[in-house]
């Protein structure tokens, strides 16, 4: 067993795991973090992806342990104070979602993208979006959202998403 430290959604988590224990794992069946689905567990699908210190990662790809000391951040840590995050708003009102199963490794994926491109072309989206697959949209609505949040003033990174204060 090994002893980490992790800082999930701005809370501190001391927990002692199996060397072998993957992320997703971590999140979902001790943290309480099932807002980050699994939807392969073979990191080709993209919906378990988080924040690992402001960048998007599947966490279906990562070791528990190898995220000892980081910031993760999760879809469930995205709104603040009642309010959606600008990403999630723009989801919303473009209908970006059917059965929403890929949305919140979607919208991660998608604020990452953001931070590393503010204003993408919809090729840059659709590039940066390509590890995250979806079988309901045919993504042209998820391509829109992600340029209607890169039109909306505010906190669309990761960097600040991660940093925001979860209310206790
Ligand atoms: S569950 Fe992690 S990539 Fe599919
Ligand atoms: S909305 Fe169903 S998989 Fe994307």
């Amino acid at each position: 067993m090994a002893r980490i430290t992790v800082n999930v959604d701005g809370i501190r988590f001391e927990e002692e795991v199996e060397p072998r224990l993957l992320l997703v794992h971590l999140l979902r069946d001790r943290l309480g973090k099932t807002g980050t689905p699994i939807g392969c567990d073979t990191s080709n699908c993209g919906a378990c992806t988080v924040l690992l210190d402001g960048k998007s990662a599947k966490s279906c790809a990562v070791l528990a342990v190898q995220a000892d000391g980081c910031d993760i951040a999760t879809v469930e840590g995205l709104a603040a104070g009642g309010r959606r995050h600008p990403v999630q708003t723009a989801f919303h009102e473009e209908h970006a979602l059917q059965c929403g199963y890929c949305t919140p490794g979607m919208i991660m994926a998608a604020i990452d993208l953001l931070r590393t491109d503010p204003d993408p072309s919809d090729e840059a989206i659709r590039e940066g979006l390509e590890g995250n697959l979806c079988r309901c949209t045919g993504y042209q609505n998820i391509v829109r959202a992600v340029r209607r949040a890169a039109s909306i003033d505010g906190p669309v990174n990761g960097e600040q998403a991660a940093a925001r204060e979860v209310p206790a």
